[in-house]
């Protein structure tokens, strides 16, 4: 298969077809993920729950994701490797640039992942986008925000917090960014942003208007560790493999099966 690539995944918004995203923490997913004609394979920091045991991505550092991301990296090859900078990478610019440099330059990844949309988030996008790293945006249930949020909770429910995330997804392109992660939001401000912007949006419990969905891996098999998610579907339900249950997920997701209006929120 054709090698997923940053112009790719600009076509594919334009020509309507959908974006199937997941996570990976290590080169066995890696490979299912790889074998299974995932698109973009995205190594979380939500490896600090799902891998760690902590109760929050907070306490995962760059040596983490470094570490994780090349293991990754040996797994994929047509799939697009994304990391995500661990919490306070973003304290300066010098830690930007260190970050985007090993995550890319020594793990392998693609493209970086930077949550939020404040001035300072802005200016790192830029930064990064100059020194030709491919930056993902991170908006609305950001989940290093979670003491700031007061728990894992769904945004952008009042007009003007509605409002707020359309103008930082705005601002995200505008800054270079040339993907949108958009999370935790009802599915009218999913769809709003997803036509506001020209980068893809993908989503996560963020409706079926985006341009493409991700999960976390262990969410889509069942292996969440206490409750499972709404916005998530666990794809071994009827099928009988971790790899048809990944094959199951794309085809879901292409033909805008997933996310149903069960895993929504309005
Ligand atoms: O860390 C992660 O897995 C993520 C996705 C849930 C988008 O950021
Ligand atoms: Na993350």
């Amino acid at each position: 298969r054709k090698p997923v690539t940053v112009p790719g995944l600009h076509a594919m918004k334009a020509e309507g077809r959908r974006i199937a995203m997941l996570t990976a923490y290590d080169a066995s997913f890696a490979w299912q993920l790889e074998s299974a004609g995932v698109d973009v394979a995205l190594v979380g920091d939500s490896l600090g729950m799902v891998m760690q045991g902590h109760a929050s991505t907070l306490p995962v550092t760059l040596d983490h994701m470094v570490y994780h991301t090349a293991m990754v990296a040996r797994g994929v090859s047509a799939t697009m490797l994304v990391a995500d900078l661990p919490f306070m990478a973003d304290r300066d610019l010098p830690h930007v640039l260190e970050a985007g440099a090993r995550l890319v330059g020594e793990a392998g990844a693609a493209m970086v992942k930077i949550e939020g949309g404040a001035p300072h988030i802005l200016a790192a996008i830029e930064a990064l986008t100059v020194r030709a790293i491919p930056v993902c945006a991170h908006l609305g249930l950001t989940p290093q925000s979670v003491h700031k949020f007061g728990g894992f909770r769904i945004q952008g429910r009042e007009q003007e917090a509605a409002d707020r995330v359309l103008a930082e997804a705005l601002a995200v392109e505008s800054a270079g960014a040339d993907l949108l992660v958009l999370e935790g939001v009802p599915v009218a401000l999913g769809e709003r942003v997803t036509k506001a912007v020209k980068i893809p949006v993908i989503g996560i419990g963020a409706g079926p208007h985006c341009d493409g969905q991700v999960l976390v891996i262990q969410d889509m098999l069942g292996i969440t560790r206490g409750k499972r998610p709404k916005f998530s579907k666990d794809f071994l339900i009827g099928h009988d493999s971790v790899a048809a249950a990944i094959t199951a997920y794309v085809a879901d997701v292409r033909s805008g099966a997933f996310p149903a209006p069960e895993h929504c929120f309005n």
